[in-house]
C-alpha cells in the first residue's frame, strides 16, 4: 500500500515516481512555439494598432465582419501548390470532421457572401481583424499566429475598388507616423502575365500554378523556378520571355512589349493615374515582379514594403474576381488586402514610431481605515456611474504604497475616504500632477 501523502514530491523515501493523476507536473511557462502572449504592456499596443484599424475602415465606410477560427478544411485547399496549403494546422474534430485553424480570412469572407446570397446589396465593405495560423519557418515577423486586418469590396469591378484600398492603408500608415520615404506598394497585374501566358497557348487552368510558383523567385534558385514552370506546361521560350517581362519595372517599357490595348496596361494606367487624385503617387510604383503568393487573384495585386528592405512585406492584397465560383457560388468582382500585425511592430521597432502606452486609470480611491471600506466602494461606483475609471484600493495599505501605486497606474486624482470627512459627506481630492488638495462634497464629486 502506498501512501499519498508520504509520497509527494519524491522526497520521503519513495523510488519510483508516483503515478498519481493529481500530481505536480511543471509545465513549461512560455506559449507554443510561434505564439505570443499578451501581457498588458502588449496588449495595450495591439489595442492601439486595431484601434487604428478599426477608425481607418470606419473613415472609409466599412462595416466590421467576423467569421471562426476554425473552418471546414476543405475551404482552404486549392491545388495550385500554395505554400500556405503546407502550413495548415488541420486535424479530425470528435465528429470525424476534417477542420482546420483558418490561415487566412479571404475563404471565409467568400463564404459568408456566398451564402448572404442575393439578400447583400451590393457593393458590400467589409472588414475584419482576426486570428490566422500558418505553421511557418519562423523568421522576423513572421509567426505561427498572426491577426490580419482585412478591408475587401464586393462587386465593383472597377480598378477604383483598388484604387480606394490602396489609399486606406496609406491613411493607416499616416495616422501611425510612417511616411512615403518609409515605405512604398509594389503594384502589378495578373493580367500581364496572363496575356504572356495566353501568347504561348499556355491553358489557362494553368494559370494558378504559374503565378505560385513566380512568387517564388527571389526565394528558390532560379533553376528550380524554370523546371516547375516547365511542369506547369511551359515552354522554355516561353519561360524565359516570362522571366524578362517579370523584370520590368515601368508601364512605359510593360506597354513597349505588351502594346497598349491589353486590360493589364489600362487597369494599371488607371490606378496610376487615380492615385494622382488620391495624393499617393510617391507611395506606388509598378513592379512586374510582383504577383503574390496565393492562387486566387486575377487581377491588380500589390504589396506593401519597407523602403529599406530589411523585412518581408508589410500587407498584400489584390483582385479576386474568381473565388467565389471555386465554392460553387456566382462569381462577384471583389478585391481586399490582408495586414498582418506583426511587421508593422517591427518596422514602428525600427523607424523608434512606436507609441508610448502607459497604463492609465483616471482616480485611485482609499479608505483610511477599513471600517470605511464600504464607503471608499460607494464613492468608486459613484465615479464610475459617471463615466470616470478607478482603482480602488483593496486592502487596508499603507499612504506610501498609495502613492506609489498612484504613480504605477498614472492616476489623475487620489480620492481620500477618512472618518472626519464622511461624517460631513466629503472626501478628500489630492490631484497628484500639481498637489493641491481640497475637500470635495460627495454629491459634487465629479
Ligand atoms: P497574405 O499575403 O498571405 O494575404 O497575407 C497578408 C499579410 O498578412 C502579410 O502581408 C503579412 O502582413 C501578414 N502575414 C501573413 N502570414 C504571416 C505570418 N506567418 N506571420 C506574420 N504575419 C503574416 C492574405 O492572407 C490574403 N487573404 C489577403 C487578402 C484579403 N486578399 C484579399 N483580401
Amino acid at each position: 500500500q502506498i501512501d499519498p501523502g508520504s509520497s509527494r514530491g519524491g522526497r520521503t523515501g519513495a523510488l519510483t515516481p508516483p503515478p498519481f493523476a493529481d500530481e505536480v507536473q511543471k509545465i513549461d511557462a512560455n506559449p507554443p512555439k510561434g505564439t505570443r502572449d499578451f501581457p498588458p504592456e502588449d496588449m495595450r499596443l495591439r489595442s492601439w494598432l486595431f484601434h487604428n484599424f478599426r477608425e481607418v475602415s470606419r473613415l472609409f465606410g466599412f462595416e466590421e465582419v467576423d467569421f471562426p477560427v476554425l473552418e471546414s478544411e476543405a475551404l482552404f485547399i486549392r491545388k495550385a501548390g500554395e505554400e500556405i496549403r503546407d502550413q495548415l494546422y488541420c486535424f479530425e474534430d470528435r465528429g470525424n470532421r476534417r477542420v482546420a485553424l483558418r490561415p487566412e480570412l479571404t475563404p471565409s469572407l467568400a463564404r459568408l457572401v456566398i451564402q448572404k446570397g442575393k439578400s447583400a446589396p451590393l457593393p458590400l465593405k467589409w472588414f475584419a481583424i482576426g486570428q490566422c495560423w500558418r505553421y511557418e519557418r519562423m523568421t522576423r515577423g513572421r509567426r505561427r499566429e498572426h491577426y490580419q486586418w482585412n478591408m475587401d469590396i464586393i462587386g465593383v469591378p472597377e480598378v477604383t475598388a483598388e484604387a480606394e484600398l490602396i489609399s486606406s492603408t496609406i491613411s493607416f500608415f499616416k495616422r501611425i507616423g510612417v511616411t512615403a520615404s518609409d515605405v512604398g506598394f509594389k503594384v502589378s497585374s495578373r493580367k500581364v502575365l496572363q496575356e504572356v501566358l495566353m501568347s504561348y497557348s499556355v491553358p489557362e487552368d494553368s494559370f494558378g500554378r504559374v503565378c505560385v510558383i513566380i512568387d517564388k523567385i527571389g526565394k528558390i534558385p532560379v533553376e528550380e523556378i524554370k523546371k516547375d514552370l516547365k511542369h506547369a506546361g511551359m515552354s522554355e521560350v516561353a519561360v524565359e520571355d516570362l522571366l524578362q517581362v517579370l523584370s520590368i519595372k515601368s508601364l512605359e517599357k510593360l506597354e513597349e512589349i505588351l502594346g497598349d490595348s491589353g486590360e493589364a496596361i489600362s487597369d494599371l494606367r488607371q490606378l496610376f493615374s487615380l492615385a494622382e487624385k488620391f495624393g499617393y503617387s510617391e507611395w506606388i510604383q509598378f513592379d512586374a515582379s510582383v504577383v503574390r503568393g496565393l492562387a486566387y487573384y486575377t487581377g491588380i495585386v500589390f504589396e506593401g514594403f519597407d523602403r529599406e528592405g530589411k523585412l518581408r512585406a508589410i500587407c498584400g492584397g489584390g483582385r479576386y474576381d474568381k473565388l467565389l465560383s471555386t465554392f460553387g457560388g456566382d462569381d462577384l468582382p471583389a478585391c481586399g488586402f490582408g495586414f498582418g500585425d506583426a511587421v508593422i511592430v517591427e518596422l514602428l521597432k525600427e523607424k523608434g514610431l512606436l507609441p508610448k502606452l502607459d497604463h492609465q486609470v483616471e482616480n485611485i480611491v482609499c479608505a483610511l481605515d477599513s471600517d470605511l471600506q464600504g464607503a471608499a466602494a460607494a464613492v468608486a461606483t459613484k465615479l464610475r456611474e459617471k463615466g470616470q475609471s478607478v482603482d480602488l484600493v483593496l486592502e487596508g495599505k499603507p499612504l506610501k504604497w498609495v502613492f506609489k501605486r498612484a504613480a504605477r497606474i498614472n492616476a489623475q486624482r487620489l480620492i481620500l475616504v477618512g472618518l472626519d470627512e464622511w461624517q460631513k459627506g466629503m472626501v478628500s481630492v489630492k490631484i497628484l500632477s500639481s498637489g493641491e488638495q481640497y475637500e470635495v462634497k460627495l454629491v459634487e464629486l465629479e
